[in-house]
């Protein structure tokens, strides 16, 4: 059996999902919540230590000013409601990606990621404003600052990730078969799972299922 530690999910569907469902993208944004709820308590059910989850890319800003307030405000919403339960829960929140929004969120951010630092249970890593290649274009110029030299330990100790193994485990919704800029380096080894579901759509059964298939896998990282 694989030991599973970190899973990164690119939880994409949710405008599909609204616009069937309720003829608005903001609604399936609104859906896809509850679908984080159930995969972060199913989580720790499996006792996985760290979940990364791909929320806002950099690409993403290239889309109607309408929905990226709307998923701004969502999060805003999210957060203030649930750090509290989030530390009840022993979940700690760690953002990845540029903090860039406005002053008020920024600040909700930090405060978020002060408040459930010692958390031990689950390291949730929220990818927000996140894309690989600027991440590690970032991580060159600070080993060059810092004139150090320039290998794998040295490039990953400057990524967002540095102190998280890397994910074993990636899982795209949504029935789109790419990677959009995520997590480029820390997913060199991963195993990969497409799933066709759209992400309002996926449950714990799902999930189970991925992991359960995920653990069976011979991993061979060159080897025979
Ligand atoms: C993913 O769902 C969530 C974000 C990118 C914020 P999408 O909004 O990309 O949903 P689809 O792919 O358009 O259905
Ligand atoms: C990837 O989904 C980003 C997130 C899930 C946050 P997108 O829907 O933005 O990806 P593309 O544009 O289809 O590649
Ligand atoms: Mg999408």
């Amino acid at each position: 059996m694989n030991p599973l530690n970190h899973v990164a999910i690119i939880m994409d569907g949710n405008g599909r999902w609204g616009l069937k469902n309720k003829e608005s993208r903001n609604e399936g944004h609104k859906a896809g919540l509850k679908t984080v709820e159930k995969v972060i308590k199913e989580t720790i059910n499996q006792k996985i230590k760290y979940l990364t989850l791909f929320a806002f890319s950099t690409e993403n800003w290239n889309r109607p000013k309408k929905e990226i307030n709307y998923l701004f405000n969502l999060l805003e919403s999210y957060l203030s409601n649930k750090i509290e339960s989030f530390n009840k829960k022993n979940i700690k929140l760690n953002i990845i990606g540029t903090k860039n929004f406005s002053k008020k969120l920024n600040k909700l951010l930090n405060l978020s990621e002060k408040k459930t630092a010692h958390n031990t249970i689950l390291q949730i890593n929220l990818a927000l404003n996140y894309g690989s290649k600027f991440e590690i274009i970032n991580a060159i110029k600070k080993i060059n600052k810092n004139n150090d030299k320039i290998n794998e330990k040295n490039l990953s100790k400057y990524l967002e990730t540095k102190n998280i193994p890397d994910p074993e485990l990636l899982i795209r919704t949504g029935n789109t078969k790419r990677l959009s800029n995520f997590l480029l380096w820390q997913l060199a080894y991963a195993e990969i799972f497409f799933e066709k579901k759209l992400w309002p759509d996926f449950n714990e059964k799902d999930y189970v299922k991925i992991i359960k298939k995920f653990k069976k896998i011979k991993r061979n990282f060159g080897k025979i």
